[in-house]
């Protein structure tokens, strides 16, 4: 089994592998990086640089630096010496099961992890000869800010290239939370995605704009989802009597159909509608700008979590 990860390699360096790369030069790590798309090095520079000062605020290991970046022209040279390998190419089933088998040949020891936001890694794997060291490590957008990462093993991964990754990801100031049963779309995402449709339908059904439906979550539940998430929240709504008594009130509300469950149809009206309704929302602002804001805010955020909820610091899965 793989040592301990003292040396990084990124596969695919789009939004999710530059955010690692971020993540770990910030950690003051040394990544190696490869992307076949002709003008990857640069864009991922470009994100690195923008990402480092929320990076700054929120505490640098000593030496690190983004020059500790090394972009390589063969995906060979790339994995070769790294100790973890982290797969972020496209989300596509048959790309990631060749991509992997390719990392598999070139670094026979490496702990290999995939980004994957909902692939089952017994799939993914399926083409690698030692499949007992992949895993999926799920991170979320910005990696190099937002600590939850996803561990889900496959039927041939090895318990302890779990642990060995679930180590790393906390020594880098993650929070690694393994998943105990291999299901598509993992935790976070069988959730966002859930409230995902929910929009869509409120929007397709001209209920809310865009802007109405972002409202009702960032002035109401979702400031209460940061500090303490789904249940612990509703536990608070049932008073004294605690979640209890909140579900004997609320629970016949689940019998009603407030939700619709099953995705509307992706219509070019659909789909204009809601990308014309972010365009307004964003006011001309660009993306760029749009993600600085973000990062001043969640470094922000991430120290009020710690703030409030002290008691939680090195419970690794858990608030
Ligand atoms: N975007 C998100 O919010 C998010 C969050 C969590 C996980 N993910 C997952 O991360 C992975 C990457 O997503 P993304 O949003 O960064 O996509 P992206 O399109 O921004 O980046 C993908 C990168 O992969 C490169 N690429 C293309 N073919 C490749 C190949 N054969 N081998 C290696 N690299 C290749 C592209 O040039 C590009 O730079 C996906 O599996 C996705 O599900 C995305």
């Amino acid at each position: 089994m793989a040592k301990p990860v003292k040396r990084t390699a990124v596969v695919g360096t789009g939004v999710i592998g530059s955010g690692w790369a971020a993540r770990f030069l910030g950690a003051g790590l040394d990544v190696a990086a490869w992307d076949p798309a002709p003008n990857a090095e640069c864009k991922a520079r470009v994100v690195i640089e923008a990402a480092w000062p929320a990076i700054s605020r929120r505490g640098i290991a000593p030496g690190a630096n983004p020059s500790r970046l090394t972009f390589h022209a063969k995906l060979e040279d790339c994995v070769a010496g790294a100790d973890l390998v982290q797969e972020s190419a496209p989300e596509r089933e048959t790309l990631k099961q060749d991509l992997l088998s390719e990392i598999d040949a070139a670094n026979p020891t490496a702990i290999v992890a995939s980004s994957t936001s909902g692939l089952l890694p017994s799939i993914l794997s399926a083409k690698m000869s030692r499949p007992e060291r992949m895993l999926v490590g799920h991170p979320f957008n910005p990696v190099y800010l937002l600590p939850l990462v996803e561990l889900v093993g496959g039927d041939r991964t090895d318990p302890a290239a779990i642990d060995i990754a679930a180590a790393f990801y906390k020594s880098i100031g993650m929070r690694p939370l393994p998943v105990r049963k291999e299901i598509v779309g993992f935790i976070a995402d069988r959730l966002m995605e859930a409230l995902w449709r929910e929009a869509l339908w409120l929007v397709n059904d001209n209920v809310a704009t865009t802007e109405e439906v972002d409202a009702a979550v960032v002035y109401g539940c979702g400031l209460r989802w940061s500090l303490m998430g789904t249940f612990l929240t509703f536990h608070l709504a049932g008073g004294e009597g605690g979640m209890r008594h909140m579900l004997h009130q609320f629970g016949p509300a689940l019998k009603l159909p407030w939700t619709r469950l099953v995705a509307p149809e992706l219509t070019g009206e659909l789909i204009d509608k809601v990308a014309d309704g972010c365009a307004e929302q964003a006011a001309g602002r660009s993306i760029q700008e749009l993600e600085a804001r973000r990062d001043d805010f969640l470094v922000e955020l991430l120290a009020l979590v710690q703030k409030y909820w002290p008691e939680a610091e090195g419970r690794p899965g858990r608030l």
